[in-house]
């Protein structure tokens, strides 16, 4: 009896106490293996990119088009973060891609998807691009500009403040949706210059289908990795500092986000790879700066074949430099034909903008099997000694210098806009400063005598909200601020003639919604007034005008005391900027909107289209 019951305690005493701490030694083993397992797994699993539906892919005329989905990330960044090291300097390495190296110097950026410049977006024509900006900058007051694209089927997402939208605040995402209707190359940036400046830009090329591109024949090789963003770096420009009337000089120009400064000489610079024997297609924009000087952009021993001028063909010119105003962009055909090693890229500002503002980049041949070289490969390029500007001076006289006057578009003007226009608009701008003092300078900035300023809420989306007071009288102004609008009436044909009163500096304009074609230009090195110009224009006398093939594009530079001719059919609905491009930030006063139809005309921003006006306007007292 007794035993049975020891053995049955002995049997419940086991039963009792199993080895607990084992147990539970090995859950946790079990545990921890399966959590490495997955780990392992989840780590070496490639995530899909995470702001890119990359649409960078060979364009073809029967493929679908693509919907490309961007994030791009609006931060206050800066450069040379912790994860740049000491690449800048001296045997310090390379920079990793997430170091923003700039110029060698710290500084404030304002990034998109913390790059600089913006992300390159490249893009099939007709692609549908939605791009979602994630705006997590206080104190900016954002939109985003397509510059190049119509928006003919979107208007209301064309990205100007205060007339397709309202400016999208600090803390909420905004989404842009809508068709790459325009091929070349372009860009987008913020509307706000100073934004601009600080870094929130970037090129946008659309591409076509090599079988549908005239120019296919000229180049081998149009890839992703050649395009050139031009911009120029210095202080940050902030809101406020747009306000003062001189604009400090410009430190350095970065090609593709990168430069050197005499205090960092060590910084790296960008570097664009080339086989010997093939021709490259090259797209650049320059997107100026807070002084934004026009730029003489060259590659040491080469020539360059102009085949683009904003995103226009244009009948080939073969030059060494090319010299660009803010915002405009070339495409040129390189041929690597010059003994193999590694070339210099150059960009500098003009001279007589800003002295000693320069940028390197290299063009580097890869080391493939070298061909047996021509000795004088190298010298039949030396003949080539021309010069392409889109800036017009005394110099477009010389043999050597090509000014835009003389270059051929591809196409030739639509016959409706060789003769009997359906309106002629005469704009007279003035921008002058005046010494006030010893120490101080203003600067007064007036279009057809009326300063600028924008609507308290976006025309196209919310135009019934804008009071009639605020709009400017149709007569010239007095030097009234008001909101400047130029009525055009739809699918008129229509003549802009614009003119410089004030004679500071070259000016440039950029229209939204349209590209012109551009008839006339001349710089006339005095102030006229309406009536003589007008007068001239009619009389044939202003300009020996090109009616034949002038070339097209959406930006001109107008020279100073000097005039232009665009030329353009008003055949996009809406309001459009023509937009003073030296305006440091929003608006210096030349500014002006061209209303093209009546609110019936204009394509409808879909119901839910964020809106301003939550506000209660400053005349107000809510007790
Ligand atoms: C341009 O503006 C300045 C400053 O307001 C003024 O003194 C000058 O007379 C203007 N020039 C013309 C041609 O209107």
């Amino acid at each position: 009896m007794e035993s049975e019951k020891e053995v049955a305690q002995v049997r419940e005493v086991s039963m009792v106490k199993p080895n607990y701490m084992l147990m539970s030694l090995q859950r946790i083993l079990v545990l921890t293996v399966i959590l490495a397992g997955v780990l392992v797994v989840v780590h070496y699993t490639p995530m899909p990119e995470e702001y890119f539906e990359n649409c960078d892919r060979e364009c073809h005329e029967l493929d679908w088009p693509m919907i490309c989905r961007v994030k791009l990330v609006i931060e206050v960044y800066k450069t040379l973060s912790k994860s740049c090291g000491s690449c800048t300097e001296k045997d310090g390495g390379d920079c990793p891609a997430t170091c923003i190296s700039a110029d060698g110097r710290e500084r404030g950026v304002l990034v998109a998807n913390r790059a600089l410049p913006s992300p390159t977006l490249h893009v099939c024509h007709n692609d549908i691009l939605v791009v979602d900006v994630v705006h997590r900058a206080p104190a900016h007051a954002l939109s985003i500009h397509w510059r190049g694209q119509p928006q003919k089927e979107t208007p209301f997402m064309d990205g100007a403040p205060m007339l397709t939208q309202c400016p999208q605040p600090a803390y909420t995402t905004f989404q842009y949706k809508f068709r790459a209707s325009a091929v070349g190359t372009h860009m987008y940036h913020a509307h706000s210059a100073a934004d601009a400046a600080d870094g929130l830009a970037g090129a946008f090329v659309v591409r076509q289908s090599a079988r549908l591109d005239p120019i296919k024949a000229l180049y081998d090789v149009d890839a992703s990795e050649h395009t050139i963003y031009v911009s120029e770096w210095g202080h940050s420009m902030g809101p406020l500092a747009g306000v003062i009337s001189r604009i400090p000089n410009a430190e350095s120009l970065l090609i593709n986000g990168k430069g050197k400064s005499s205090e960092s000489p060590d910084a790296p610079q960008s570097s664009f790879n080339v086989e010997y024997g093939k021709r490259y297609r090259f797209r650049l924009a320059y997107g100026g700066g807070s002084k934004s000087c026009p730029i003489i952009f060259s590659i040491d021993h080469h020539v360059l074949e102009v085949v683009t001028l904003d995103g226009h063909q244009i009948e080939p010119q073969r030059v060494n430099s090319v010299e660009l105003g803010r915002g405009e962009r070339v495409d040129f055909i390189v041929d690597a034909k010059k003994v193999p090693g590694v070339y210099k890229i150059r960009v500098a500002a003009v001279k007589s903008c800003q002295d000693n503002l320069e940028g390197v980049a290299n063009l580097v041949y890869e080391d493939k099997k070298q061909k047996v070289l021509h000795k004088d490969d190298d010298k039949v390029d030396a003949e080539v000694s021309r010069e392409l500007t889109t800036v017009t001076s005394d110099r477009c006289e010389s043999d050597n210098v090509v000014c835009l006057t003389e270059i051929h578009a591809a196409t030739k003007l639509p016959v409706e806009l060789t003769e009997n226009l359906d309106k002629t608009i005469y704009v007279p701008f003035n921008y002058s400063t005046r010494q006030i003092s010893a120490k101080r300078v203003e600067s007064w900035g007036q279009t057809d005598g009326h300063r600028f300023t924008y609507p308290a809420s976006p025309l196209l989306t919310q135009g019934g909200d804008v009071g009639a007071n605020q709009f400017c009288t149709k007569e010239p102004g007095q030097g009234d601020e008001c909101v400047h609008v130029k009525h055009i009436p739809l699918g008129a044909t229509v003549e802009l003639v614009m003119f410089d009163q004030g004679g500071e500096s070259d000016h440039i304009f950029h229209l939204h919604g349209y590209s012109f074609h551009v008839v006339g230009m001349r710089e006339l090195h005095r102030s006229f007034d309406s009536e003589t110009i007008k007068k001239m224009n009619e009389e044939g006398t202003l300009f020996n005008k090109n009616l034949v093939d002038p070339v097209e594009k959406d930006t001109i530079v107008v020279p100073k005391f000097g005039v232009v001719a665009l030329r353009f059919k008003a055949d996009n609905p809406g309001f459009w900027m023509m937009r003073d491009e030296r305006s440091s930030h929003w608006t210096r006063g030349l500014d002006f909107i061209l209303k093209v139809g009546e609110q019936s005309d204009f394509v409808q921003a879909p119901p839910d289209f964020p809106k301003c006006g939550s506000y209660v306007g400053p005349e107000y007292f809510l007790i």
